[in-house]
C-alpha cells in the first residue's frame, strides 16, 4: 500500500479552514492509504523560537483536534515530530547535501521574511526549513503528500534532495514524493478574507457554541444589504461561501432567491449556516470534552503512534548510514 504523509505545525490553535482544507482530507485518506500525520513542532520552532512554551501549548491542542476531528490511531500512524529524533538526524544528513542556492530561491522562504516583521529569521533553522520537511517525508518513504498549493515549492524541492542523495550514493534509495493536491472550497472568516489565525478572522475548533454563535451573527455581508429590504447577491457574501461548504442543496437555493427578491433577511440567512457549523463542531467538542477529561488517552495515542513510527524512520535511517558507510 502506498505511503501518505504530512504534518501541520503548531504556530495556533486549529481553526475551521484548516479542518475543511487539511484535516478533513486527511480522514478520507486513512482508508486508501497507509498514513502518516503529525504535528510539525519543529518546524513552528523555525518562525516561534521565541516562545517554545506555547508551541509545546499548541502542539497538545493540535495532537487533541486531529483526533477529536477524526484521525483514527487504529488506521494512520499519528505522532510529534520531535519525538522522532531520527528526523533531526536525517535533517543533518540532508543539510550536507543541499546547495544553499536551492535554498534561498525557495519562494516561501523570502516571502515570509519579508511578511513576518517581527521576528528575526535570518537564521540558519529557517533557512533550512524544507530541508527538515524532506526529512519528515523521504524518512518514511512516503510517496504522496497532501498539502495546499504554498507547499509545492516545498515539495520541489524535496524530491530534488531526495535526487540528488541517490545520485551521489545509491539509485532509487528515497523515492521522490509528490504533492497530492485537493482542491477544496474558499473558506472565508468572520472578515470575508481567507480564514487564518494571523487575520483575527478565525472560527477555532476550540470555540464554543456561544463564540461561534457570535462570530458568524458578525460575519460581514453583501455590503449592497444595509437594511432589510435591501436585496443582495450572495455571490458578493462570504457568508454564502460557508453556505456552500455547510448547507443542503435546497437551503442554498432557499438563501439564493431568498437574498435576491430581501424575502429572508441576513438574521435567518444566517442562522441556518449557524446550525450547521455546530453540528459539525458538536462531536469535536464531545471527543475534545472526553480528552481533556482523560489525559493519559492522549498520551497513549502519543505514545503508540511514536512507537510505530520511530520503528519506520529508524529502520530508513539505519539503511542510510549503510548506504554511505556509516556504520561504526
Ligand atoms: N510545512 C508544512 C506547512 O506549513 C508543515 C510540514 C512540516 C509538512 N513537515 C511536513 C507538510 C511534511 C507535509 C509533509 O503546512
Ligand atoms: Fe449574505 Fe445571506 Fe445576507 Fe444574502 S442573506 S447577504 S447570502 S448573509
Amino acid at each position: 500500500m502506498n505511503r501518505v504523509l504530512s504534518g501541520i505545525q503548531p504556530s495556533g490553535p486549529l481553526h475551521l479552514g484548516n479542518l475543511i482544507g487539511a484535516l478533513s482530507n486527511w480522514i478520507r485518506l486513512q482508508d486508501k492509504y497507509e498514513c502518516y500525520f503529525f504535528v510539525a513542532d519543529l518546524h513552528a520552532l523555525t518562525t516561534g523560537y521565541g516562545n517554545p512554551y506555547q508551541i509545546k501549548e499548541y502542539t497538545v491542542d493540535l495532537l487533541m483536534n486531529f483526533i477529536a476531528a477524526g484521525l483514527n490511531p487504529e488506521k494512520s500512524t499519528i505522532f510529534i515530530q520531535s519525538q522522532i529524533p531520527e528526523h533531526s538526524e536525517l535533517h543533518v544528513f540532508l543539510s550536507m547535501i543541499t546547495p544553499l542556492g536551492w535554498l534561498e530561491r525557495v519562494p516561501t522562504y523570502k516571502e515570509k521574511k519579508e511578511q513576518i516583521k517581527d521576528k528575526d529569521l535570518d537564521t540558519y533553522g529557517f533557512l533550512g526549513y524544507p530541508v527538515l520537511q524532506t526529512a519528515d517525508i523521504i524518512i518514511y518513504r512516503a510517496k504522496y503528500v497532501p498539502v495546499g498549493v504554498d507547499q509545492i515549492p516545498h515539495l520541489e524541492l524535496s524530491r530534488e534532495i531526495a535526487r540528488r542523495f541517490n545520485y551521489l550514493y545509491e539509485n532509487e534509495f528515497f523515492p521522490e514524493p509528490e504533492a497530492l493536491l485537493t482542491d477544496f472550497p474558499k473558506v472565508p472568516g468572520t472578515d470575508g478574507r481567507k480564514m487564518s489565525k494571523s487575520y483575527g478572522n478565525a472560527i477555532y475548533l476550540s470555540d464554543n457554541q456561544t463564540i461561534v454563535t457570535e462570530k458568524i451573527s458578525t460575519m460581514v455581508t453583501d455590503p449592497a444589504r444595509k437594511r432589510r429590504t435591501d436585496k443582495g447577491d450572495p455571490a458578493k457574501c462570504p457568508v454564502f461561501d460557508l453556505h456552500k461548504i455547510f448547507s443542503t442543496e435546497d437551503e442554498k437555493k432557499e438563501v439564493t432567491i431568498g437574498c435576491a427578491t430581501a424575502s429572508i433577511g441576513c438574521i435567518d440567512c444566517k442562522k441556518i449556516l449557524i446550525k450547521h457549523v455546530i453540528e459539525t463542531l458538536r462531536p469535536i467538542w464531545e471527543k475534545r470534552q472526553e480528552l481533556i477529561n482523560n489525559p493519559s488517552l492522549l498520551i497513549d495515542i502519543a505514545h503508540e503512534g511514536s512507537k510505530k513510527a520511530k520503528k519506520v524512520a529508524g529502520e530508513t535511517l539505519k539503511e542510510m548510514k549503510e548506504v554511505i558507510g556509516w556504520i561504526f
